[in-house]
Formats: C-alpha cells, sequence, structure tokens
C-alpha cells in the first residue's frame, strides 16, 4: 500500500510525516473497532478502545458487589481504575452492559477523560474509537468517522459471534439488548453517543469487513469531509 503519511497544510500545520488522529464512533457492534484497529495498522498509528475504560469500571463494580447504576460505586471504580486493559472478561455482554451503566455517570466520564485525551493527543498521533471521541475527547481530531449499521444487522453480527464462543442465546433477545444499549449511550445527557457534525459517516450494513476498511481509508484519505460524503 502507498505511503498514506499525513501532512497537515495551512493554519497549525504540523511537521510532514507527523501521524494524525482518527476519531471514530458509533453504536454497539457496528464495526467501529475493527475499523479503528485496521486504520491504526495502515497508518501505524497506536490504537485505544475507549469502550474498554467504561468496560473495565463496569466490570470493577461487579466484581466488588456494587451497582453499576449507582453513581457513588461507579466512580469509586473509575478512580481506582488499573493502567492494565486486558483483564478477562471485558469483552463479555455483562461487561458491555455495566459499561453502558456507569458511562451515564458524569463523574466517571470526567475520571477517565484525562487518560484518553493524553492518548489522543501524543505526539505522532493516535486512533480513538468510542462514542464522544469527535465530540469529546478529540474534537480538533483530523479525521472523524462515524461508523454505524441498521440495528437488526448489528444484533445479527454479535448474535453470530456469541454464538461461535458457544452461547446459547436468541437472536431477538441480542436485538432487544443492542436497542436498549443504544437508547442509553444516546439518551444520557453528558456526551452521548451523536455523530459529530464533520464526520463522515460510514454505514457498514451492506459491508464485509474488508470493504468496510477500504471504505474507512477511502474516508480518511478524502478529508476534510462535508455533509456531501453522507
Ligand atoms: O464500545 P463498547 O461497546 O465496548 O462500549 C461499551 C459501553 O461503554 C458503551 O455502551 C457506552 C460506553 N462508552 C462510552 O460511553 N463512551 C466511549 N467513548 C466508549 C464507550
Amino acid at each position: 500500500m502507498g505511503d498514506y503519511r499525513f501532512v497537515r497544510s495551512g493554519p497549525g500545520a504540523q511537521v510532514a510525516g507527523t501521524g494524525m488522529i482518527i476519531a471514530v464512533d458509533g453504536p454497539a457492534a457496528s464495526g467501529k473497532g475493527t475499523i479503528a484497529r485496521a486504520l491504526a495498522a495502515h497508518y501505524d498509528l497506536p490504537h485505544l478502545d475507549t469502550g474498554l475504560l467504561y468496560r473495565a469500571v463496569g466490570m470493577a463494580v461487579l466484581e466488588a458487589g456494587g451497582d453499576p447504576a449507582s453513581p457513588e460505586d461507579a466512580l469509586h471504580a473509575a478512580e481506582h481504575l488499573s493502567s492494565a486493559l486486558d483483564v478477562p472478561g471485558l469483552k463479555s455482554e455483562a461487561a458491555g452492559k455495566a459499561a453502558s451503566l456507569v458511562s451515564v455517570h458524569p463523574d466517571v466520564r470526567a475520571a477517565l477523560l484525562d487518560r484518553q485525551k493524553r492518548f489522543a493527543n501524543q505526539s505522532g498521533g493516535a486512533v480513538l474509537d468510542g462514542r464522544d471521541i469527535g465530540t469529546v475527547i478529540a474534537p480538533h481530531a483530523d479525521a472523524k468517522l462515524f461508523v454505524t449499521a441498521s440495528a437488526e444487522v448489528r444484533a445479527e453480527r454479535r448474535y453470530a459471534e456469541l454464538r461461535k464462543m458457544g452461547l446459547d442465546i436468541h437472536l431477538d433477545a441480542v436485538l432487544h439488548d443492542i436497542r436498549a444499549r443504544d437508547e442509553r449511550d444516546s439518551a444520557r445527557s453528558t456526551a452521548p453517543l451523536k455523530r459529530a457534525d464533520d464526520a463522515a459517516l460510514l454505514d457498514t450494513s451492506e459491508l464485509g469487513i474488508e470493504a468496510a476498511i477500504a471504505a474507512a481509508i477511502a474516508l480518511v484519505e478524502q478529508r476534510p469531509f462535508s455533509a456531501a460524503n453522507d
């Protein structure tokens, strides 16, 4: 593949050869994580899956026997979060649900803010994926993608993953959980799941993994984005 190293021009120009900040947001099971990892590999940038931070907080609350819906329990866990994000079980549905519950609390979001901003602003650039990267963590990102897919397609993907893991689960239940998570993540008052005005929309409903990655790279190459991209 060609050399896509980013060279910024105009006001605030960076030195040629330094990296860019790429923000990838979107709902659960939209493919944003896969796309973010692929962009990081393609542009040789470090990557942070910010959902893991909220998942780690949610798991810590559950393990302490607390309630993820309690602001006090969730803040205590966020303030004592270890730097390691390779805890077993973080990718489970239980951790995802707990993450969605703790992420509603403004104090929890504030406690995790600095770590994410430092990652985004490290010299050399970075790719971050989550819900509020383009709107809150890195509103100055060089490229912003909002990755989405229909709730039905996302539920089918998640269902296939869970079946592969040997879980006995119904598609209807997965779809119900996806819709509940969308609703909670979008309706919260602090940093809700929302497409930034200057984010390019990437709908992966009809795309396989390779096509979605190719489309994401094409969009990054095409920046700055405009509504005409929709
Ligand atoms: O991306 P994920 O499914 O691993 O995220 C789990 C939950 O964490 C998600 O439902 C909402 C929350 N989250 C958030 O509020 N902000 C982020 N930047 C990332 C995740």
